[in-house]
């Protein structure tokens, strides 16, 4: 924590008294804390209190004085290491997921580059609606790290799940996502992503589910610990957040095949999340197939596996980490893939198993390793399923 710049945002709840310890105790471990409050969070705790713990003076009002002087949101979204907002209500979650910048915090929170932590804090039937969880997904969606409220007794005096988390648990999430930002510098790691698209006609293809989901934030997950990442995706629409992601953009297998040879000699590991199209239309018709009351047989070409070729060409300092999506007998397919595509590990995803695969925020995986070692997950975000993945990537560059 020694050195980082974090911008803490109080927002008006009574867990900003909590704020405070936050504070100090970020302080105490040496970090620069720049404190950004709203006009209900001086209601509950004194920007004299604050500043005195960061000695630095407390950010409220876009306009600092009557004397034209006023403070950026771009330059302190831009000096900061990480941003953190503790407690959120739910009116600033809703304001950050809808960008409304009305106010000092949620301008900077629009301007920050680095990562942000929302730590909510409310009464437990606001944090369940579904509003509140939807605009919570959206911030994750934005790449923003949710720091679940804990259950318990609320200032309502209903017991239930709303309060903030505890400062010393926040703190150590922190402490983790910095101890990691290093852990892959240096490295480069070449990402696959998303569906391929393959033509029938010029307005019909063959494609699948995949949403770009869990590629994506296997690509964020690696630029956040701190490697340069070449990302190939098939058509989707997610965005990349992160400087360190390098996008290229494909439709089809074969496209995605020259992406990733072009680029796997590069890198020190693969990572092929891809949902890629076995076969494609042996021909491609140039106009638009037009209806006719026979069936349409469209005869099926074979696509190139990337997978497999990437596994012949791998040296023996690359990593190379491939991906089953299942509907039966999971562990046996998945490990018939490891060994004929020459994966170091595969990720198992299996159909039938709530909340894992295809579209969804979730994924459940297991990894299953060439010493037949499998390691089962329990059901998580993406991210964090992201995360899980590349703590073994990393023992395996090690
Ligand atoms: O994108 P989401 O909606 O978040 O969904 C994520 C996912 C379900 C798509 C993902 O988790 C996943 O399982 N991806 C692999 C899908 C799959 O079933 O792959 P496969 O069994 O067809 O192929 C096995 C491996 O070979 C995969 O690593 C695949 O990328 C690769 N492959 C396959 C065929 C091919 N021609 N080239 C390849 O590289």
């Amino acid at each position: 924590m020694k050195d980082k710049r974090i911008i803490l945002g109080i927002t008006g709840s009574i867990a900003a008294y909590k704020a405070a310890i936050l504070e100090r105790a970020l302080v105490k471990k040496g970090a620069e804390v720049q404190v950004i409050i709203t006009s209900a969070g001086k209601e509950f705790i004194t920007p004299l209190t604050l500043s005195t713990l960061s000695r630095r003076p407390v950010i409220s009002e876009f306009f600092a004085r009557n004397d034209g002087s006023w403070n950026s949101h771009v330059d302190l979204g831009l000096w900061a290491d990480a941003m953190l907002i503790a407690p959120a209500t739910a009116s600033t979650i809703g304001k950050m997921a809808n960008g409304i910048a009305d106010n000092m915090l949620v301008t900077t929170y629009l301007s920050c580059r680095a990562q942000v932590f929302v730590a909510p804090a409310m009464d437990m039937d606001m944090y369940a609606h579904p509003a509140v969880q939807q605009n919570l997904d959206r911030l994750r969606s934005f790449g923003d790290i949710i720091i679940e409220p804990g259950t318990g007794e609320l200032a309502s005096q209903l017991t239930g799940k709303g309060r903030m988390e505890e400062p010393d648990v926040i703190i150590e999430k922190l402490e983790i996502f910095f101890a990691k930002q290093n852990e892959l510098r240096t490295k480069k790691i070449l990402v696959t992503a998303g569906p391929t698209f393959e033509k029938i006609d010029p307005v019909r293809f063959i494609g699948n589910y995949s949403s770009g989901k869990m590629g994506f934030s296997l690509a964020e997950e690696c630029a956040q610990r701190g490697a340069d990442v070449c990302l190939v995706t098939g058509p989707v629409a997610l965005q990349t957040k992160h400087p360190r992601i390098r996008r290229i953009d494909v439709e089809t297998a074969d496209e995605m095949y020259e992406a990733a040879i072009a680029h796997f000699p590069q890198a020190d590991a693969g990572i092929l999340c891809a949902a890629v199209a076995d076969y494609r239309p042996a021909t491609v018709a140039t106009e638009k197939i037009k209806k006719d009351s026979e069936p349409l047989p469209i005869q099926l070409t074979t696509n190139q596996d990337i997978a497999a070729s990437l596994g012949s060409l791998k040296r023996k300092n690359q990593v190379l980490i491939g991906f089953a999506l299942e509907t039966n007998d999971g562990i046996v397919h998945a490990t018939a893939k490891l060994k004929k595509k020459n994966f170091d590990f595969i990720v198992l995803n299996m159909l039938d198993e709530p909340g894992a695969g295809f579209r969804g925020d979730t994924n459940k995986i297991h990894i299953i390793e060439q010493n037949r070692e499998i390691t089962s997950f329990p059901l998580k975000n993406k991210q964090a399923v992201a995360s899980d993945i590349i703590d073994k990537l990393i023992a395996y560059l090690q």
